[in-house]
């Protein structure tokens, strides 16, 4: 089953990628106009797209380990997508879903194969949302899936698109300080996210009514799986999108404050993932910041966590280079 999908993905990918096809067109998401639910017709899609919204606003109320239909406890923290993907997942540089579907399937290093959107909402749903993977004939999945095609509509296939995942930016030629980074925690994040990094709750443990500011680690947060667990990656997200308010434009904190912060949060305690061994299996493809070995670049496990990344980056670099001039 697994098989033939990913050999009809595959033969849709080669074919994408023909010669004869024009230069991908490009999508500025920072001056997109989102479609508007309210547009939707109440038909069967029209309830499905909804559905889709509705799970990634508030994912703890229909899917979280609160729920009283145990058979539906699939994510394993009480985050929303949204806690991440801000606003429905519709803000550029905050992983928007403008787009996703026009540019799933697509390859992607972390498994070194063939990604379709289902893979990618599964990957979050095992990590960011430290649970389990949704069934791929699940009506939650189809909704997920169905609200990013309607969000996505207007994007040309395979488009390249300004304002999607986070905003690039340098990181610091230096070790993180995570000192610092309790500091910073102290001055910028500790009124909503609270001592403990716990968060504030809309009502009690229990009600499966998730948060009103999520929690940044504990028991309830994202596990050391997420893409979230890594320093460059919490690094750009925070200084284009904390504290609350902040926009991709005119970030509050400046980057070596964003950087230390990241690397402070990530040094606290949170759910382990299993088998992280197995990500990046093309070690040369490792990200610098992939903080769990095996790696091919020599450097230590510490420095991949806390920086500075520029060595490693370069040193990566270097032996793709090599590795490709070897290639007949
Ligand atoms: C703790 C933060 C967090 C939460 C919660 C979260 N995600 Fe993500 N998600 C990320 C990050 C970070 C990335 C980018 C990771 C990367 O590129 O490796 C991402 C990427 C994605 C992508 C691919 C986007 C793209 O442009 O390639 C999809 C789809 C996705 N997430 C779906 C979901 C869904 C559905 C949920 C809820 C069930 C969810 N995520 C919850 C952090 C989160
Ligand atoms: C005014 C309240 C507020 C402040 C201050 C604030 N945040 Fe947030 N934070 C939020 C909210 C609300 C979300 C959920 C996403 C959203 O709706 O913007 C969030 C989400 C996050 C997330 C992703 C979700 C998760 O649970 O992991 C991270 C990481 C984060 N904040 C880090 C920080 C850092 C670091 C600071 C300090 C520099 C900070 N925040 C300051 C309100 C705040």
């Amino acid at each position: 089953m697994k098989t033939v999908r990913t050999a009809a993905v595959l033969a849709a990918l080669l074919a994408a990628a023909s010669p004869a096809r024009a230069e991908p067109a490009a999508v500025d998401l920072t001056k997109w106009k989102v479609p508007d639910l309210e547009s939707l017709p109440p038909d069967e899609r029209g309830q499905l797209v909804r559905y889709g919204r509705d799970l990634v606003v508030e994912t703890y109320k229909h899917i979280g380990p609160e729920v009283a239909d145990a058979s539906k406890r699939f994510a394993g923290n009480n985050l929303a997508c949204q806690s991440c993907h801000r606003e429905g997942g519709t803000v550029p540089f905050s992983m928007s879903y403008v787009g996703v579907t026009s540019v799933f399937p697509q390859y992607r290093a972390r498994e070194d194969a063939i990604s379709t959107t289902e893979d990618r909402v599964n990957g979050c749903m095992e990590r960011s949302m430290a649970g389990r993977t949704l069934p791929l004939d699940s009506r939650e999945m189809k909704a997920f899936v169905a609200y990013m095609e309607f969000l996505s509509q207007g994007v040309p296939r395979d488009a390249k698109i300004n304002g999607s995942g986070v905003k690039m930016v340098k990181m610091p030629d230096r070790m993180a300080n995570v000192g610092r980074g309790a500091e910073v925690y102290k001055e910028q994040c500790v009124a909503c996210h609270g001592d403990n990094g716990q968060g504030v709750r809309n009502g009690k443990a229990g009600d499966a009514l998730g948060y009103q500011f999520p929690p940044l680690w504990g028991l309830d947060s994202y596990n050391q799986g997420a893409g979230m667990y890594r320093l460059a990656m919490a690094t750009r997200f925070v200084l284009h999108n904390m504290p609350q308010g902040t926009t991709h434009e005119a970030p509050m904190l400046s980057l070596d404050d964003a950087y230390d912060v990241a690397a402070f949060i990530n040094d606290q305690p949170r759910p382990a993932k299993a088998n992280m061994e197995a990500d990046f299996p093309n070690r040369l493809k490792k990200p610098a910041d992939m903080p769990f070995p095996p790696y091919a670049d020599g450097f230590s496990q510490a420095q991949h966590k806390y920086g500075p990344l520029g060595p490693i980056a370069a040193q990566l670099k270097k032996m793709q280079d090599e590795a490709a001039a070897k290639k007949p």
